[in-house]
């Protein structure tokens, strides 16, 4: 990954695709939009410690490859020191990997991206818009209901212009259901 090295010391480019993009609980010295090519944005992890528990998980997002996706996100360029934290928050599965992505401009960096991949001890992997939305409906940890997070991600792929059809399917399904309009 590319790092720089400027005033306030080295610094890395952090790609965000999930509660990273609207929970900002770290400084940054810079924040773009980006997009990452060959890879898409999936609720295909469990979380056993933000929005489940070990006995009833929740669901949130990974990265998923797949040939010609583009995932919209925000990008963060970070100090190291910043991973000791994001480390922490991200530790049920994640782990850092290195990822070129693009800004608005065209220029592209390397930096670096969480990754939950298949196998990790809290992966659920695929299912049907459907059933993710129920299950995220039902789940709840020590951050706070999992619908709460599907709906503040879908905000804010809004406001990023991301038109993200599974995360945007998933909020329709998750509605009707809050709305009492299916079952
Ligand atoms: C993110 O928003 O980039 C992110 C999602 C899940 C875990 C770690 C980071």
């Amino acid at each position: 990954m590319t790092t720089t090295t400027t005033a306030a010391g080295e610094s890395i480019w952090l790609f965000g695709y999930g509660s990273l993009i609207y929970k900002v609980d770290f400084p940054y010295l810079e924040r773009r939009r980006a997009r990452l090519q060959g890879w898409a944005r999936r609720f295909w992890q469990g979380s056993h410690d933000h929005r489940g528990t070990p006995e009833a998980p929740g669901r949130v997002v990974t990265l998923v490859a797949e040939p010609g996706a583009v995932c919209v996100g925000m990008a963060y360029r970070v100090t190291p020191a910043v991973f000791a934290h994001l480390d922490h928050r991200e530790k049920n599965g994640y782990r850092r990997i290195a990822a070129d992505f693009r800004f608005d401009d065209g220029s592209e960096v390397r930096g670096v991206v969480y990754v939950a991949a298949p196998g990790n001890e809290a992966y659920l992997g695929p299912a049907d818009e459907e059933a993710i939305a129920r299950h995220i409906a039902g789940a709840r940890g020590p951050s706070g209901a999992n619908r709460d997070y599907l709906l503040a991600l879908a905000e804010a792929l809004r406001e990023l212009g991301s038109d993200d059809a599974h995360v945007f399917g998933i909020e329709d399904v998750l509605r009707r259901i809050g709305d009492g309009t299916t079952d």
